[in-house]
């Protein structure tokens, strides 16, 4: 089965062709990131307005790739939510009137789901249940992946997702938007014991996240440093940066592990990119005899390849929808 698959929850426009949810026929993508970047951070009018011009050309280029016509699609899948709302519109609308005008079942993916989907492109073996590690931008999640269309959250963030925490981390040194790629790679230069950071607890709840006092921890010592004329070494704020946040994620990883009995643990989302995470995850997955799966880094990020994996097994579970399909804004995971 044949999926067309499109992505616009951000900024980011993307189309691909996915068969059988597993294998990767093309994928394209038309990043925003140099524009949004004069702003330092993603304006959502502008981002809305780069998916109108650049969706049906994306859709050809997509179908180029895969050297197919139309004719050789079975089904549309979209991303309907969560994401930027404009943004969404833009994308979904384009997507109900292909399906209105081949007659193709119409697929709602959820953006979450998708990341988590996105391994499927890559480990064939890889079937639920595991559990998932999701984190990206606008979210930080622990979600046990029951089957391909369930899910129960363990854990989620309080506040600010990890992958906005790194990007402020980051504005904050001075490194450009989006920040959380250029901090790893400055934290691959420093040390990372150089400063202790906090590292904020959820009372009642140890597997939720806050990540926002870090944040203000990061921007507070700079702050400081600057008022008192001293240098801080931005390296070795970077590493203690990020090696707090990893600390943090893969304990919480580990702990609802323990509780659930799982053995094999999945990570996705843009953060999952991140250098510091994945050695620190391999480690301890090793070290507790547990499985780890990560995406490749062409697909932590937003792609539409990862709507089509995920698409296909929305289908399968007859998730499908009509002409009438809205965006979301938000949409807790388990009920997409
Ligand atoms: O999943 P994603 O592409 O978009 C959302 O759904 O939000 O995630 C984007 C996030 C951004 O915050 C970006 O800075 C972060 O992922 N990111 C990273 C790295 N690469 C991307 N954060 C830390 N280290 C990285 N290497
Ligand atoms: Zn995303």
């Amino acid at each position: 089965m044949n999926i067309l698959a499109f992505e616009s929850s951000c900024d980011e426009t993307a189309v691909a062709v996915v068969k059988d949810g597993r294998t990767l026929l093309s994928s394209v993508i038309a990043s925003q990131v140099e524009e949004h970047k004069l702003y330092g951070g993603v304006v959502p009018e502008i981002a809305s307005r780069r998916h109108t011009e650049a969706i049906s050309n994306l859709t050809g280029a997509a179908l180029d790739e895969a050297k197919m016509t139309l004719s050789g699609i079975d089904a549309i899948a979209v991303t309907y939510a969560p994401g930027l709302i404009g943004a969404l519109l833009v994308v979904v609308n384009f997507a109900k009137n292909l399906a209105y005008a081949t007659g193709l079942p119409l697929i709602p993916v959820h953006h979450l789901r998708s990341h988590i989907a996105a391994n499927y492109l890559a480990h064939p073996d890889l079937k639920p249940p595991f559990l998932c590690l999701v984190v990206s931008g606008g979210h930080s999640h622990i979600v046990r992946v029951e089957d391909y269309t369930r899910f129960t959250v363990y854990g989620r963030t309080r506040d600010d997702a990890a992958g906005e925490c790194f990007d402020k981390a980051a504005r904050a040194m001075g490194l450009p938007y989006p920040g959380g790629i250029h901090l790893d790679k400055l934290a691959q230069t420093g040390n990372p014991q150089a400063f202790r950071l906090p590292r904020p607890r959820v009372e009642g709840c140890p597997h939720d996240f806050s990540f926002s006092g870090l944040k203000t921890a990061v921007i507070n010592l700079l702050h400081t440093a600057e008022q008192r004329g001293e240098i801080v070494n931005h390296a070795d704020l970077a590493a203690s940066f990020q090696h707090t946040v990893c600390d943090i994620l893969s304990s919480h990883v580990l702990a609802v592990a323990k509780e659930t009995g799982d053995k094999t643990i999945v990570l996705a989302g843009g953060v999952s990119a991140n250098s510091g995470l994945r050695a620190r995850m391999e480690d301890l997955c090793k070290q507790n005899g547990l499985q780890l799966y990560s995406p490749p880094l062409s697909l932590c990020g937003d792609n539409a390849a990862m709507v089509g994996a995920q698409g296909y097994y929305e289908y399968l579970a007859d998730n499908l929808a009509d002409t009438s399909l809205n965006a979301y804004a938000t949409m807790p995971i388990e009920n997409a």
